[in-house]
């Protein structure tokens, strides 16, 4: 317990503990107690907006490592609050938000140490994701790498079913159903209102001559552009643009304006979202239309740009995992007729993903209730 915890201070409408301040109606609506707070779920069942939010204290004390306040209420109400709880949730200064450990890449990075191929039992691959938006998985039979996949979530399906083949046939209904080269791209964010956002692309034959995987890592550009041309970077961030996809097959024609930079709350690059092939027919004044074609060539260039590229030949059994809206992925063209390539994507929410993590370490973690931890 901190040596500061000794020490209270109270005014009508906060209370100084471990020389951090509390107001009585942030402690009021966070009263741990079953009564408040379900046990099994977690949830809220107190409603501070029912309450006049100056909640009144009757007495308070210090007692075996917890504050303990009586709130004047109808019956009596009592809170007991565990200091280290408190510290863990002091606002006062407001706590740091806990930012991604990420490491921008480009084509160089990986000279010297080439991505790690790893087996999913390996836990270091959650890391490279983190990390570098991106793992590249080994070892992984279509059993094995269905098992991954049910294991990391529920499969968000998309018109071609929980999981997509990716091989070239001669009714195609997508530049990706063909032998020709894919530019980097996100898969249906540009388009969609909720696009998938973990992909799962896995290798199964690659015998075809072309069809190397092309990676980029979408956060590394932007901020390369935001550093080196800002007024396209801006125009990028705040300009939506119409993207489209039609299949026929299906019936659906696809429809969304978004813009292809997405910032933060902090006004760090969150989402990219790129889809030359989806996108036309702006329309933008007339006397901004000339600098936002070159806004968007600056960085579709960079995108295509061999710098920026991890290229890499999927083995069978390969799986690279990345995030869909940081990492673009494409391809260079193959011949269908020199060989068989199939491939196959699927994809799990990335909400899934982190949230496994965070429930685990809750678990691990000392002092702290599972669906009450900070990160
Ligand atoms: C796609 C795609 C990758 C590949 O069809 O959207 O990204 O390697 N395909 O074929
Ligand atoms: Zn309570
Ligand atoms: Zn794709």
């Amino acid at each position: 317990m901190p040596e500061q915890s000794s020490t209270l201070h109270v005014s009508n409408e906060a209370l100084v503990i471990m020389g951090a301040r509390f107001h009585l109606v942030w402690l009021r609506d966070n009263c741990p107690c079953q009564i408040c707070r379900d046990a099994a779920t977690t949830q809220k069942l107190f409603d501070i907006t029912a309450t006049d939010l100056a909640p009144r204290m009757r007495s308070h004390a210090l007692l075996e490592g917890a504050l303990c306040i009586v709130w004047e209420e109808e019956p009596l109400h009592e809170s007991y609050y565990e200091l280290a709880w408190l510290q863990q949730h002091i606002y006062d200064p407001p706590a740091e938000a806990t930012v991604e450990p990420l490491e921008l890449w480009q084509a160089s990075t990986w000279r010297a140490t080439p991505l790690t191929a790893r087996l999913s039992s390996d836990a270091a691959w959650r890391e490279d994701v983190y990390r570098y938006g991106v793992s590249l998985l080994t070892g992984l039979d279509q059993t094995a790498y269905e098992a991954l996949l049910h294991e990391l979530g529920p499969l968000q399906p998309t018109e071609f079913g929980q999981i997509t083949p990716l091989r070239a046939r001669p009714d195609a209904n997508d530049i990706g159903e063909t032998g020709l080269p894919l530019d980097p791209h996100t898969d249906y964010t540009v388009y969609m209102h909720f696009p998938p956002t973990l992909n799962l692309l896995h290798c199964l034959r690659n015998d075809s001559d072309g069809g190397v995987s092309v990676l980029v890592d979408g956060f590394a550009v932007a901020e390369h552009l935001r550093v080196h041309d800002r007024p396209a970077f801006d125009l990028l961030v705040r300009t939506p643009l119409p993207f489209h996809q039609v299949y026929h097959r299906w019936r659906y024609h696809h429809l969304r304006h978004r813009p292809m930079i997405e910032l933060d709350e902090r006004g760090a690059v969150c989402g990219v979202h790129v889809g030359q092939v989806h996108t036309r027919n702006w329309s933008l004044p007339f006397e901004q239309m000339p600098a936002f074609y070159a806004a968007y060539a600056s960085f579709l260039r960079l995108l295509n740009d061999r710098a920026w590229q991890l290229h890499h030949r999927l083995q069978p059994g390969e799986c690279f995992a990345f995030r869909n809206e940081r990492v673009l992925h494409g391809r260079t063209g193959f011949s269908p007729q020199t060989g068989e390539r199939h491939l196959q994507i699927a994809y799990v929410c990335w909400s899934y993903f982190t949230a496994r993590d965070r429930y685990e370490r809750a678990e691990q973690a000392e002092h702290c209730d599972i669906g009450d931890n900070l990160a």
